[in-house]
């Protein structure tokens, strides 16, 4: 064998669904290669008198069997394929000699010139299993399987799926997240790459829109040319029309779709017409905006809720879904989005229900930009502090004790 050993391997991939694969020894190179065997269904028997605490959980959730204790001669039977990590060198190089034996192909962690197979570096993108092997080098391996996936993944290696197409939702609902381009999910950004129209939205990572191909149309939805009230209709009407005409739409939404979005409303119009859509979740600003201002929505001991309200209308019009006078019993965090203009109504408002005219309140504008900025103030003067500043859209207001429990920052 060993004269084999910098011959080019043969890379296959095993269907391992129901077959027998025994994994010697449970440290952690096990606990590495172990979920990726039982995400294949192999039948995992694992021989090892010890394990790690993430392994014995395996056992303990039925995803493989554990026989504690040694290796043995005869274990490989049945077996399709092994892998030998044992801390016993005698016992790695036993356990090989009757793998070798019984045709059954094995990895080791401890010498793999001795082995009969090995283990690439493995990654997934939406559908696409990369495995890269480079011999002797594994961080090599590793590097290129980043490269391989991160490119699929962010649409930088141009890899268009040709059998599935057609199969695939004709538009896509993506929560682009924050505003920072980084925040927003792989899988948004991946379908962002593959689209050939985006309707984009003024909140979120407009720089993301920079760096689409010149073929795709970026549609910008704050500038549809409709009154304020058709705005919505005419989005959904250009979702429609580009979806009909067989185009990859991207609805690029700020923050969440489904939170103060309308995500739905275009779902539903979508559904109308018979259009197939799928939706990406986005990290929405009413979480990281407040973190990347250095405040935990909770903190232990000081907040065990968060409330996200929307401050689009004042708290005594009639058209506020919001119970108010319950929001100002609350002890937790209040998240305010859409509030700068009505802040002065709102703290009003909770204070004369009851919570602290003391409490803190931070705002912040423009979070995860450039452009971030926040303003610390109170209930009592949350009003003028935010007119004074000059504080514009778009901000998250926060209110409760968290504002005060992180070190100070730089505001
Ligand atoms: C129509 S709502 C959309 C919320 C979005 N779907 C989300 O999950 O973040 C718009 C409001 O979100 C908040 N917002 C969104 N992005 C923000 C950011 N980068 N900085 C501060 N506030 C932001 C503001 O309160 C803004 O008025």
């Amino acid at each position: 064998m060993a004269e084999h050993t910098e011959a080019a391997a043969y890379p296959v991939g095993l269907r391992l669904a129901g077959r027998r694969v025994v994994v010697l020894g449970a440290g952690q190179v096990a606990q590495r290669r172990l979920p990726a065997l039982i995400a294949a269904g192999a039948d995992v028997l694992l021989i090892s008198p010890s394990a790690t605490p993430s392994v014995e959980a395996m056992a303990e959730a039925g995803e493989l069997r554990w026989e504690r204790r040694r290796y043995r001669d005869g274990d490989f039977e049945g077996a399709w394929y092994a892998l030998i990590s044992t801390d016993d060198p005698a016992a790695n190089e036993a356990a090989s000699a009757e793998a070798e034996a019984r045709r059954v192909w094995a990895v080791r962690s401890d010498d793999a010139a001795a082995a009969s197979a090995w283990t690439p570096a493995t990654g997934r993108s939406e559908g696409v299993t990369v495995a890269v092997l480079t011999g002797a080098d594994p961080r090599r391996s590793a590097a290129v399987r980043d490269a391989v996936v991160e490119g699929l993944r962010d649409g930088s290696l141009a890899a268009p799926h040709y059998r599935s197409r057609a199969d695939r939702p004709a538009v896509a609902l993506v929560g682009g997240g924050p505003g920072d381009p980084d925040l927003i999910t792989v899988r948004g950004r991946r379908l962002l790459a593959e689209a050939d129209v985006v309707i984009a939205d003024r909140l979120g990572p407009r720089d993301l829109l920079d760096e689409l191909p010149p073929h795709v149309e970026v549609i910008d939805a704050a500038k549809i040319p409709y009154g304020r009230f058709m705005a919505q209709e005419a989005i959904n009407n250009a979702l429609i029309e580009h979806a009909k005409a067989g185009k990859a739409v991207v609805r690029l939404k700020g923050g969440d779709p489904y939170v103060f979005g309308r995500g739905m409303e275009e779902v539903q119009a979508l559904a109308e017409h018979g259009i197939t859509c799928t939706v990406v979740p986005g990290i929405s600003s009413s979480i990281s905006v407040p973190a990347a201002a250095g405040i935990p929505v909770t903190h232990r001991g000081v907040a065990h809720e968060f409330t996200v309200v929307s401050g689009h209308v004042r708290p005594d019009d009639p058209r506020s879904l919001a119970d108010w006078e319950a929001l100002a019993r609350l002890r937790g965090t209040l998240v305010l989005l859409m509030a700068v203009e009505n802040i002065a109504a709102i703290a009003e408002t909770l204070v004369a229900h009851g919570r602290s005219p003391e409490t803190p309140v931070a705002v912040v504008q423009e979070g995860t930009t450039a452009a971030q900025r926040r303003v610390d103030a109170t209930l009592a003067t949350a009003g003028e502090r935010v007119k004074a500043e000059g504080i514009r859209p778009p901000a998250v207001i926060v209110i409760g004790d968290v504002v005060a429990v992180g070190p100070p920052v730089d505001r």
